[in-house]
């Protein structure tokens, strides 16, 4: 599908992002290895989680969508149920890393997951390695891609060094990890920490320390069971930083985003543009800050002129999956914003530094790809054109963001992915375009 986005004249108004998408996944399958019932609250209704529900159905829970929540009702750390089909993760990499973890512990049972075509481009083996060391068996297409097979046994702790800073694969070995007596995780920069506060939430022995040198180091324990009545799935600051964008690059807009969630370990993002001279104000979380809450604000976006930035190493687990709007609003700053140490982006739902580094240059803009980001060089406008989403949301969004900010606006190739992360984006602008 094809859709066109034309230059907005302003985005004004209060508006709630879509429910967070990484909580949702983790409250679903926290929900399913929990042996009491689960409400969540702000279940993100979308393509992604709901390959999640799917998938924990599969597996022998029992999940009823209800008006105002989604109630699981779980099978229990150790009693998942082999399914006669391979489970579908669909586009989703967060179920496809994470659900493992459960797996592995799932003596003498083994499961097949597979995905989309996307998702057969992308890495088990950073999961399968720590799972292996723990003791399970992972047997994975040319050692690495999807489909794979988790054969779960008896497993015992391991003291592991993250040899990327991956949210997704720390919190695989951290459930694994509650199958063994103790079990320690470096990442040697900080990446996002929700998984940590769940099961710190639902009654698992987990702590996390800052290491000196840089970094964190995160213990898990051996626990039977969980418990957690309830889950409310704050906004997600990702879907939120396609409104946040729009806002500061559209002339005249003053946007209200409420119910963002702003855990520090998923708002770098709003410190990147807060130093590109961006008026974005909220009561964001204190760097470093852990514990069972997952914070949440609403956020004043007014627009702006804005000036070019460099992104560090350090930032980047911390923006991830913002960095293409970094991107974009580099287009529109004045100098050179550069973004390193992102190399993690050629392996997200596509090659992302070169679909976008591509993208943006097809609508005009003056960027050039790097082996681990990229460079833009501000003009102060973007001309528009059309854009391919490559089968990837956030390329999507960008387009349409592109659009929204462009002098000839932009025509999105394959806008029907969004769907993975943000249904009705077009519904969000025509509200905020009155
Ligand atoms: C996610 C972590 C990030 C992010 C992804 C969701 C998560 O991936 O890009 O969209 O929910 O843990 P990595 O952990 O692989 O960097």
């Amino acid at each position: 599908m094809n859709v066109r986005f034309d230059p907005a004249a302003k985005l004004r108004g209060r508006i709630s992002p879509p429910a967070d998408k990484s909580i949702s996944h983790r409250a679903a399958i926290i929900g399913a290895m929990a042996s009491e019932p689960v409400a969540v609250t702000n279940y993100l209704d979308a393509a992604d989680t709901r390959s999640t529900l799917a998938a924990v159905r599969q597996l022998g829970a029992i999940v009823e969508i209800r008006d105002d929540e989604v109630l699981v009702r779980g099978c229990g750390m150790r009693n998942a149920q082999p399914p006669t089909e391979p489970i579908d993760v669909g586009n989703a990499g967060t179920l496809m890393r994470l659900v493992p973890g459960w797996l592995a512990f799932q003596a003498g049972a083994s499961f097949t997951l597979d995905g989309d075509e996307s998702i057969r481009r992308r890495p088990v083996d950073r999961i399968a390695t720590p799972l292996a060391l723990m003791g399970a068996r992972i047997q994975a297409r040319q050692g690495r891609y999807p489909p794979f097979t988790v054969h779960g046994d008896a497993l015992r702790g391991i003291d592991y060094e993250l040899p990327v800073a991956s949210g997704q694969v720390k919190s695989c070995v951290l459930l694994a990890g509650l199958a063994t007596g103790q079990t320690t995780i470096r990442e040697p920069v900080a990446a996002r920490d929700h998984t940590e506060r769940m099961l710190l939430a639902a009654g698992a022995p987990v702590s996390r320390v800052p290491i000196p040198a840089g970094g964190y180091e995160t213990t898990v324990g051996n626990c039977d069971e969980l418990e957690l009545e309830r889950i409310t799935v704050p906004g997600d600051m990702s879907s939120a930083a396609f409104l946040i964008a729009a806002g500061i690059l559209v002339r005249g807009s003053r946007l209200l985003l409420q119910g963002v969630g702003v855990n520090w370990t998923r708002t770098g993002f709003l410190r990147i543009v807060q130093r590109m001279g961006a008026i974005v104000v909220g009561d964001l979380e204190a760097p470093q800050s852990f514990g069972v809450q997952e914070p949440v604000c609403d956020l004043d976006v007014t627009a702006g002129p804005i000036e070019a930035t460099t992104v560090q190493a350090v930032e980047v687990p911390l923006a991830i999956d913002e960095l293409p709007l970094v991107a974009l609003l580099g287009c529109f700053a004045e100098g050179e914003t550069v973004v390193r140490g992102a190399g993690e982006l050629r392996v997200k739902e596509s090659d992302r530094i070169a679909t976008v580094v591509d993208g943006l240059r097809g609508l005009g803009a003056d960027i050039e790809a790097l082996r681990d980001g990229f460079s833009v060089r501000g003009a102060g406008s973007l001309r528009g054109g059309r854009i391919d989403a490559h089968g990837d949301h956030r390329l999507a969004l960008l387009g349409a963001v592109a659009g929204l900010a462009s002098q000839e606006g932009v025509e999105v190739v394959g806008m029907e992915v969004a769907e993975v992360s943000y249904p009705g984006f077009g519904d969000s602008i025509a509200q905020l375009s009155g």
